[in-house]
C-alpha cells in the first residue's frame, strides 16, 4: 500500500482530489465510487471547487455509493442519499441517472444487492473507489468479522458503529441497526482505492490496516492485497505507524524515479 502523510485535513483532502481530477481529465466517463462520513467532505469541497473555477467535468462520470442505512428513506436528513446531494452531487455537474446509492427501503434485498452488483459491473468496474474508515478498522460498513470475500449485502453494525453515529439522530433508538453495504470483495475489484484517514481516533485503526495483519477484524487491511491502495493520512492519523519514516521517505523520493 502506499502511504501518503500530509501535515494536515485540508492536505489530505487537495491530494485526494488532484488524484480523482487526473483521472477525470484521462479518462471522462470514469466510474467513481463513493463514500460518505465526515472525512471525505473535505476532497467533495475541492472537488466542487475545481468544478466551479477549473472546469472539471462530471457530465460522463458514473458513481457507486459503498453503503446506505436500511430503514432510511432517500429524503431523510441523516441518509447517506441526503448526504451525496447536498455534499456534492448537487453542485457538479453529474447525471442524476448515472448516480447509484444503495436503497435501504426495497423489501426483497438479497435481489437488489444482487442488482446492484451487477450495475457496477454494466458499468464496467470501480475505476476508483473512495474510502474512509470506521474506528474498529471497517471500511464501507464491513464490520469486523465480515468476509474479505464479500459482496453487497446487508450488515449489522457494530455497537461502537451505533455509538458513533448517534451524534447525527436526535434519539439513540432511531439510529440504524442495519446498513446495506459493498462488501469487501466488492471493494477490492475497484481498479484503484483511496483510504483517507484524520485524526488521533483513527490512528490505531490506520496502524492495525497498514502494518498488522491481514484479517477480516480489521476489514481496511484487506487493502494490503490491493494492487493499487493508496492511504492518504495526516499527521495524527499516522500517529502510530511503525514505519513511518519509511514511508515519508519513500513519498520524498518518488518524484526522482516518476520522472
Ligand atoms: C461510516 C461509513 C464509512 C466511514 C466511517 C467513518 O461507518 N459507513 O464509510 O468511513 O463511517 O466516518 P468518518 O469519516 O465520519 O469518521
Amino acid at each position: 500500500m502506499e502511504v501518503v502523510i500530509t501535515p494536515d485535513y485540508d492536505a489530505i483532502s487537495r491530494h485526494a482530489a488532484g488524484i480523482v481530477a487526473r483521472l477525470l481529465y484521462k479518462k471522462p466517463n470514469a466510474v467513481l465510487g463513493l463514500a460518505t462520513g465526515a472525512t471525505p467532505l473535505g476532497l467533495y469541497r475541492e472537488l466542487i471547487r475545481l468544478h466551479r473555477q477549473e472546469g472539471l467535468d462530471f457530465s460522463k462520470v458514473t458513481t457507486f455509493n459503498l453503503d446506505e442505512y436500511v430503514g432510511l428513506p432517500a429524503d431523510h436528513p441523516q441518509s447517506y442519499h441526503r448526504y451525496m446531494w447536498d455534499n456534492l452531487l448537487s453542485q457538479v455537474n453529474v447525471s442524476p441517472s448515472r448516480v447509484h446509492i444503495p436503497n435501504g427501503m426495497v423489501r426483497d434485498m438479497e435481489e437488489y444487492c444482487e442488482w446492484y452488483e451487477g450495475e457496477i459491473a454494466r458499468a464496467g468496474g470501480i475505476d476508483l473507489q473512495v474510502l474512509g474508515i470506521g474506528r474498529d478498522g471497517h471500511i464501507a460498513f464491513n464490520e469486523p468479522g465480515s468476509s474479505l470475500g464479500s459482496r453487497t449485502r446487508i450488515k449489522t453494525l457494530a455497537r461502537e458503529t451505533v455509538e458513533d453515529n448517534a451524534r447525527f439522530f436526535d434519539r439513540d433508538e432511531d439510529v440504524p441497526r442495519h446498513a446495506v453495504t459493498m462488501g469487501v470483495g466488492t471493494i477490492m475489484e475497484a481498479r484503484q482505492c483511496l483510504l483517507l484517514a484524520s485524526g488521533s481516533l483513527k490512528a490505531e485503526a490506520v496502524a492495525a490496516t497498514i502494518e498488522g495483519p491481514i484479517t477480516c477484524q480489521v476489514t481496511a487491511s484487506a487493502l494490503q492485497l490491493h494492487r493499487d491502495a493508496i492511504a492518504i493520512l495526516d499527521d495524527q492519523a499516522a500517529g502510530r505507524l511503525k514505519r513511518r519514516e519509511y514511508y515519508e521517505w519513500v513519498f520524498r523520493h518518488k518524484e526522482s524515479w516518476l520522472r
